[in-house]
């Protein structure tokens, strides 16, 4: 067994040990989203990052590291805290292990939240963007050689990789959603101006450091997929601004109720767009 399905294989069998049979969601929290997730749960059942052996930690405050098991519109949910991003030097394979260990231990929807900088002068800070499609601008790749569970590369295809029925679903029940692109940079430093107008050029909505990975990984684990991102700021240079942590920070917490509220329809309105093809196991 290669030395990552070895760690997989550990993780899944701690989520078991601690939480039982899979959840029929896994929601990845991004900068942000933890506080305003919490509330929504009941019967909550949390497990720091640190129970699960292997499960990489974040090496940036403000990512709460947890697991959070509790019910929500009657499905059971697992939220995961402590995101882990490529900026903090971590490879892809470890970037997406938490995701891989979820598919197999048989969770069979993943929905992946972030904070993203708005490129359009029509998507204020505080707006919510679910994912059309994305560009992977400069994220590593899950799926290289180096980087999959067993050692082999897998070319897969990545046409509607953010589930459209789900998506379509979301946005009938929540008028203000608009769907559109995400390209997705390593990062930290913000963009430049100039670079903001060529993302804009290349028709890209929003811009991010996380979700690409962890959502490729899921698609070729067979988990249906969607991923919601939260404007935080206009992206560098547009309007004159300046992004900065705080203002990315400051922003996800104004805006958090209606964060919920698209959290909770997009976790309620799954059943409807049916589930994945992970079998529980
Ligand atoms: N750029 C890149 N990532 C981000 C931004 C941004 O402006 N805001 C939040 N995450």
């Amino acid at each position: 067994m290669s030395s990552e399905s070895s760690h997989i294989q550990s993780i899944q069998e701690a989520l078991k040990k601690h939480f039982g049979n899979a959840p029929d969601i896994g929601v990845v929290l991004g900068s942000g989203w933890a506080e305003q997730a919490d509330g929504l749960l009941e019967n909550i059942q949390r497990v720091p990052l640190t129970e699960f052996s292997g499960w990489p930690l974040p090496r940036v405050q403000g990512h709460s590291p947890e697991l959070r098991m509790g019910t929500l519109e009657g499905k059971r949910v697992l939220l995961c805290g402590g995101r882990v991003h490529a900026y903090e030097g971590y490879e892809a394979k470890e970037l997406v292990r938490g995701v891989r260990s979820l598919a197999a231990w048989g969770t069979s929807a993943v929905l992946l939240l972030n904070a993203a900088g708005s490129l359009r002068e029509d998507r204020a800070p505080g707006s919510l963007m679910p994912f059309a499609d994305h560009i992977n601008g400069s994220l590593p790749n899950p799926l290289c050689t180096d980087q999959t569970a067993d050692g082999t590369v897998v070319f897969q295809n990545l046409v509607d990789l953010y589930d459209p029925t789900w998506r379509t679903e979301l946005c009938q029940t929540q008028a203000t959603l608009r769907p559109g692109v995400y390209v997705g940079l390593r990062g930290p430093s913000y963009e430049t101006p100039a670079e903001v107008r060529y993302w804009q050029g290349q028709g890209a909505d929003a811009v991010g450091m996380s979700t690409i990975p962890e959502a490729i990984a899921a698609r070729t684990a067979g988990m249906k997929v969607m991923a919601l991102s939260m404007m935080t700021n206009y992206a560098a240079g547009l309007g004159g601004s300046q992004p900065s942590h705080a203002e990315v920070l400051e922003t996800a917490k104004k805006h958090g109720v209606q964060a919920a509220q698209a959290l909770l329809a997009a976790v309620s309105v799954l059943s409807r767009a049916g589930k994945g093809k992970v079998k529980s196991k």
